[in-house]
């Protein structure tokens, strides 16, 4: 059954994270309920997404030949993949192919596993940098962004934005969408801001993203609600412990657009809510004074309520550990 595509159904049988020094149970102030999302809306505008995310894991020939089993199986046969990136190392894989069933040009970025997008997130490339203004013309002042993360996606930015343009420009298509999972979340989001500052505007943009790390500053966050505004999702699966990291204390801020699946059972049913507003009224400072603190009526629902201390890392695999 198609809902059992966005979360995880499968027994997975992880190692418990090693210790993460990192408090994030900190609490967005937003005293806004989050409002249910339905079954219809999950199946139209997320299970695709979610689909390809999980694509993305495979090898780049499996990916290039449509031969990546199950997966591939899942989407079906009318994609036509135009190029795939990435060196399953240093450089992250990705491919970029024509969706003929939604016809749109897809792009799609590979993850890494969770102790390793924990450990990056939380490792001496948490510092903020700049935003890289070449590839970013229309930033304005102050954006900081995740030291790693920005590299990791300065090594395939060029390759993705010379092979949108172009898949759009050999098939006609107006439409792009972007998708990835954990890392990956963080580079398409990435991309994503890069790609409608870059493209021409006539090409609509549709953003969705599973188990996104926090990317950088209130500024940042800032740029990717203005720049693709509510066509920007991320999905966060229960207590998947990566949308807690790196932590507010930190700097960090998520953008708004965050979709969380409170709940899900064997049968694949899914109680799905959406959580208004982003963290954007949540100082520094008033995150630190909130650590460890609920407070009531906040959005309890969703990520920002994870606690590194009582997580489950299978809920974040479990995001592309798709079954059909
Ligand atoms: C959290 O979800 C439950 C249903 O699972 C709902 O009853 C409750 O109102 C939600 N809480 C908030 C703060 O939105
Ligand atoms: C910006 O990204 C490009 C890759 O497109 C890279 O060549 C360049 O060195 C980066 N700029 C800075 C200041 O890091
Ligand atoms: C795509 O088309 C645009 C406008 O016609 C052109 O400026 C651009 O160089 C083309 N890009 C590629 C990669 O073919
Ligand atoms: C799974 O969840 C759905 C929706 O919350 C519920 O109706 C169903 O009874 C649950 N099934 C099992 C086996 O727990």
């Amino acid at each position: 059954m198609p809902l059992a595509l966005l979360a995880c159904l499968l027994p997975l049988s992880l190692a418990a994270p090693a210790p993460i020094l990192t408090p994030s149970a900190y609490r967005r102030d937003n005293s806004a309920q989050t409002a249910a999302v339905s079954d219809a809306t999950i199946e139209t505008d997320f299970v695709r997404p979610a689909q390809f995310s999980r694509i993305a894991y495979c090898s780049s020939q499996a990916v290039t030949s449509w031969q990546c089993g199950a997966p591939c199986a899942a989407v079906g046969p009318n994609v036509k993949v135009l190029q795939a990136g990435g060196d399953d190392g240093l450089i992250p894989m990705y491919f970029i192919a024509h969706d003929q069933d939604t016809d749109s040009i897809l792009l799609a970025h590979q993850g890494t596993d969770a102790q390793n997008i924990l450990s990056i997130s939380n490792d001496v490339q948490f510092l903020q940098v700049g935003l890289n203004t070449t590839l970013f013309p229309q930033a304005g002042d102050g954006i900081k962004v995740h030291d790693g993360f920005q590299k990791t996606f300065e090594r395939t930015a060029d390759g993705v934005l010379a092979g949108v343009q172009s898949a759009l420009n050999s098939t006609g298509v107006k439409k792009v969408a972007i998708t990835g999972h954990s890392l990956g979340a963080a580079i398409a989001t990435m991309d994503a801001v890069m790609l409608k500052m870059n493209l021409d505007p006539s090409i609509s943009l549709s953003t969705v993203v599973f188990g996104l790390p926090r990317g950088g500053n209130q500024e940042w966050a800032n740029l990717v609600d203005k720049t693709l505004g509510t066509d920007f999702t991320h999905i966060t699966n229960q207590n998947d412990p990566v949308p807690t990291v790196p932590p507010q204390f930190l700097g960090y801020v998520h953008p708004q657009g965050e979709v969380h699946i409170a709940k899900a059972n064997a049968t694949g049913a899914t109680e799905t809510v959406a959580c208004p507003g982003t963290e954007n009224e949540v100082s520094s400072l008033y995150s630190m004074l909130l650590y460890s603190v609920s407070l009531p009526g906040d959005c309890q629902n969703c990520s920002e309520g994870n606690s590194l201390f009582h997580v489950s890392v299978a809920n974040h695999i479990g995001m592309h550990e798709l079954t059909t």
